[in-house]
C-alpha cells in the first residue's frame, strides 16, 4: 500500500534512517484496537536516551506538526495516530482503507496479485514425470496438482515457465519388459488396456524369474542391446512409451494440464560421455568397487554413482545431463523439481556434484518435495491391489459429488449435473492435495474432502456461486452502477465485517508472492480460505440486496464481485475452474 510507504518515508526523515531501516520494523499489530501500521520504538532509547514511550509521543508530536503541511496527504488518509506501550500506532480511515484496496482489486481485474516481477526469466517446473508402462498413482498425483500449481503461481507473476514432465522410460527394466513382452505379450490386451497388460507381463516375468534365473540374463542383454541402438528393441520400447503416453494423457487432458517437455530419462542418456569427460577433467571422478563415483565427503553426503562397474549409466547421471542441458537450451532463472520426499538424498547428491563440477546456477536448482498419501478408514478399493490410481480417487470423487449436486438441485438437467460434478469432484481432489503444508502426508477422507462446508474446494466453489448468484439477482440499474463504482460509494464500506474482508482481500496479492518464494501453494489456499470465510459471516450479516440505499447496494456488489474475482483467481491458481452454480 502506498499509505506505509508514505509513513516510512516520513519516518525516515523524522530520524534520519534508511527508508528500508524503517520498512523492516515497520509491522501489522496484531489486534485491530492497536491500529493497522506499528512502529516499535524500543531501539531507539539507546540514541536518543529517552524511554521508548517518550520517543513514541515526540514522534507522533512531529508528525502531527506537519498535518497540515508536507504530511497532507498522509494524514488525509490516516484516521489517528496514538504513542502506547513504546509503539507508534496508525489507524488508518476506514473509508480510505475501502476506497484504495477495492480500487486496486478492481484495476487488477481478473488477476489480482499478479505481476511482471518475472519478466524475461524462464523457471522449469518439473512435475508428475510417472514411469513408462507403471501404473499412474496417487502419489504422481501429488507431484502433478503441486507442480501445476506452482507453475501457475510463477506465471502468475510474469515468468516464463516451462513445464516439463521427466518421464521415467529408462533402466534395466525395460531389459525385463521386452523379454516378457516376447513370451506373453497380448496386442490386443496392450490396445485396450496398456498399463494394465505391460504391468500383468512385467509381474509375470518376476514371478518366472524365481524358477528360471536365465530370464535376468536375457533381460540384461535386451537392455544392452536397446542401450546400443538396436532397432528392433527401440522399436518395442517406443511403443511402450507411447501407449504409455497415450493413457497418461487421458488424465492431464482431464484435468486441464499440458506440458511443454517430455522428455524422459532416455533421452539424456546419450549426453553422458560428455558429463563423463567433464568430471574427469576437473579430477573428480573416483574409482570405487569398480564403479565411478564422485565424493561428496565436503557436503556430508555419500558419493554419488555416476556410471555402474560393467558401465551402464544410472538415475543420477541422467540427472546432471538433464541440468546442464535444461540450462543451455533454456538459460533458466530457477530449475524446480516437484518430486516426493523420498528422493530427498538424491537430489542433494545430484545439485553437490553440480557444485563441484562449479556449475553457476547449482543454487537455483530446487527440490521442492512433498509427503505420502493415505486413506482414512483402511485401503482404498483398487483396481491394482496395493496401489492406488489417481483415476480411481478422481472417479470416485466425482461419482459422490454428483450425488450431492443431484440432491441439491432437483431441476437441473443430467448434462449440467456431469458437467459441475467433474469440476467440483476433481476440484475437491486437487484442493485436497494442495490445502496444507506439501511436506504433510495427505490422509484422504471422503466426509472431510467433499463437506461443503469445511475446508473443501466445494466450500470455495460455493461460495463463488454465492458472489455470482448475488450479481444476477440484483436489480441490472444497480448493477451496472456496481460496474462503475465510485470513490465515494465505497467510501461507504465502513462496517467492522467489511473491514475485516477489505483487509482479507488486500492480503491476496502478498499470499500469492509468498506462496510463489516459498514454492508452497498452501500459503496462497490459506488465504483464499480466510477470505471466504470472512465473506460469509458479512454474508450472513448483513444485508447486500436489501442495504438502506442504493448507494450502499451499489457499494456491497462491488465489494462483492472484488470478493468473487480473488476467489476465482486464488482457485485457478490452484488448477480448480470455478463453477456458476452448483
Ligand atoms: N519417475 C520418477 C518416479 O516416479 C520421478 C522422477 C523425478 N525427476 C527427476 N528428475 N529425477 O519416482
Amino acid at each position: 500500500m502506498k499509505l506505509i510507504t508514505e509513513i516510512a518515508e516520513a519516518l525516515a526523515r523524522k530520524l534520519s534512517w534508511e527508508l528500508a531501516d524503517v520498512l523492516i520494523n515497520i509491522s501489522v499489530p496484531p489486534r485491530p484496537e492497536m491500529g493497522d501500521i506499528a512502529f516499535p520504538c524500543f531501539r531507539l532509547a539507546k540514541t536518543f536516551k529517552k524511554s521508548p514511550g517518550e520517543i513514541a509521543a515526540d514522534l507522533k508530536r512531529s508528525l502531527e506538526d506537519e498535518a497540515d503541511g508536507g504530511l497532507k496527504g498522509m494524514f488525509q488518509a490516516l484516521d489517528r495516530i496514538e504513542a502506547a506501550g513504546g509503539y507508534l500506532n496508525f489507524f488508518i480511515r476506514r473509508d480510505y482503507l475501502a476506497r484504495t484496496v477495492l480500487r486496486s482489486s478492481i484495476e487488477a481485474g481478473l488477476k489480482p496479485g499478479s505481476s511482471d516481477e518475472g519478466a524475461d526469466k524462464t523457471v522449469i517446473v518439473e512435475y508428475s514425470s510417472p514411469n513408462i508402462a507403471k501404473p499412474f498413482h496417487v502419489g504422481h498425483g501429488f507431484s502433478t496438482f503441486l507442480g501445476e500449481a506452482i507453475a501457475n503461481l510463477f506465471e502468475f507473476g510474469g515468468y516464463h515457465v516451462e513445464r516439463f514432465n521427466h518421464l521415467g522410460d529408462y533402466g534395466t527394466q525395460f531389459g525385463k519388459l521386452i523379454v516378457a513382452w516376447r513370451l506373453w505379450g497380448d496386442p490386443d490386451a496392450l490396445k485396450k488396456a496398456p498399463i494394465g497388460e505391460l504391468t500383468r507381463i512385467y509381474v509375470k516375468f518376476h514371478e518366472q524369474a524365481d524358477v528360471l534365473p536365465e530370464l535376468e540374463d536375457e533381460a540384461r542383454a535386451a537392455f544392452s542391446r536397446l542401450e546400443h541402438g538396436d532397432p528392433e528393441e527401440i522399436a518395442l520400447w517406443e511403443n511402450f512409451r507411447d501407449v504409455s503416453l497415450n493413457e497418461f494423457n487421458k488424465i492431464y487432458d482431464r484435468v486441464g494440464i499440458a506440458f511443454d517437455n517430455t522428455n524422459g530419462e532416455r533421452f539424456y542418456s546419450p549426453m553422458i560421455p560428455e558429463v563423463v569427460e567433464t568430471l574427469k577433467s576437473k579430477g573428480l571422478l573416483e574409482e570405487s568397487e569398480g564403479a565411478q563415483v564422485v565424493n561428496l565427503d565436503s557436503f556430508d553426503l555419500n558419493p554419488c554413482l555416476i556410471l555402474k562397474s560393467d558401465g551402464s549409466t544410472i538415475y543420477a547421471s541422467r540427472d546432471i545431463a538433464s541440468i546442464i542441458y535444461r540450462e543451455d537450451v533454456y538459460n533458466f532463472f530457477k530449475n524446480i523439481y516437484v518430486v516426493g520426499i523420498p528422493q530427498k538424498n538424491h537430489f542433494n547428491q545430484v545439485f553437490a556434484v553440480m557444485k563441484r563440477m562449479d556449475f553457476p546456477k547449482a543454487d537455483d536448482c530446487i527440490h521442492v518435495a512433498f509427503g505420502t498419501v493415505r486413506f482414512a478408514g483402511g485401503v482404498f478399493a483398487s483396481r491394482t491391489g496395493n496401489v492406488v490410481l489417481l483415476e480411481d480417487l478422481l472417479d470416485t470423487s466425482v461419482a459422490k459429488t454428483r450425488a450431492l449436486i443431484a440432491a441439491n438441485n432437483p431441476d437441473m438437467d443430467d448434462h449440467e449435473v456431469d458437467t459441475i460434478a467433474e469440476q467440483v469432484g476433481v476440484g475437491a481432489v486437487r484442493y485436497a492435495y494442495l490445502r496444507n503444508g506439501r511436506e504433510r502426508d495427505i490422509v484422504f477422507s471422503w466426509e472431510e474432502m467433499l463437506d461443503f462446508e469445511g475446508d473443501t474446494a466445494p466450500y470455495l466453489m460455493y461460495t463463488v456461486t454465492r458472489c455470482a448468484s448475488l450479481e444476477r439477482k440484483a436489480p441490472l440499474r444497480l448493477l451496472e452502477r456496481a460496474n462503475h463504482v465510485s470513490d465515494e460509494e465505497l467510501s461507504l464500506l465502513v462496517s467492522d465485517d467489511e473491514q475485516e474482508l477489505i483487509k482479507e482481500i488486500e492480503r491476496f496479492p502478498e499470499a500469492v508472492k509468498a506462496a510463489r518464494e516459498a514454492y508452497e501453494p498452501s500459503i496462497m489456499i490459506r488465504q483464499v480460505m480466510t477470505l471466504a470465510r470472512s465473506f460469509n459471516t458479512f454474508y450472513h450479516n448483513s444485508s447486500i440486496l436489501k442495504a438502506e440505499n442504493d448507494e450502499l447496494i451499489v457499494a456491497r456488489l462491488a465489494l462483492t464481485q472484488a470478493v468473487g474475482r480473488t476467489l476465482s483467481a486464488g482457485l485457478r491458481l490452484a488448477g480448480i475452474e470455478p463453477v456458476d452454480r452448483m
